[in-house]
């Protein structure tokens, strides 16, 4: 495979998720902040989980959209991931929650966010997003 292709089979499978990602958003439960927040999770099987930020009057209670996404991934057996996509108003990264959680099963994701506009404004690595990340490493159990 030639490093075009590469690009080429990235791009459009980028494509992919950011579609589940803005299907996702419009579900958005989102009374208190109206902040919508829409993630796609590709796992390393290739299976796409979509996930959108849910709110609760006990604000604590809510959950953000990316590991509604990866909860609901890891719930179904995965436990590998290669790209997440997030899609808000302003192309916002991903919170610290989500890194760190996100962070236990692949430090090596690449996050990709966009604006509403499907304007991409970041493209790293999660190692990149939270460098000396806490890993199951440093747990001797
Ligand atoms: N939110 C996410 O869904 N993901 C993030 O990474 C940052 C914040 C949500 C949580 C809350 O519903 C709203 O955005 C405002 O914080």
């Amino acid at each position: 495979m030639t490093n075009e292709s590469i690009a080429v089979v990235t791009e459009s499978q980028q494509e992919v998720l950011l579609a589940a990602a803005l299907g996702a958003v419009q579900h958005a439960h989102i009374p208190y902040s109206k902040y919508a927040v829409g993630a796609a999770l590709q796992a390393a099987d290739g299976t796409v989980y979509a996930g959108c930020n849910i709110e609760n009057a006990s604000y604590p209670a809510g959950i953000c959209a990316e590991r509604v996404a990866l909860v609901k991934a890891v719930s179904e057996g995965q436990r590998r991931f290669e790209r997440l996509v997030v899609v808000t108003s302003n192309g916002a990264l991903p919170c610290g929650i989500c890194r760190q959680m996100l962070s236990e099963f692949c430090p090596a994701l690449l996050v990709y966010t966009f604006d509403m506009q499907q304007n991409r404004r970041f493209a790293g690595s999660l190692a990149d997003l939270l460098p000396g990340a806490f890993g199951p490493d440093q747990l001797s159990v």
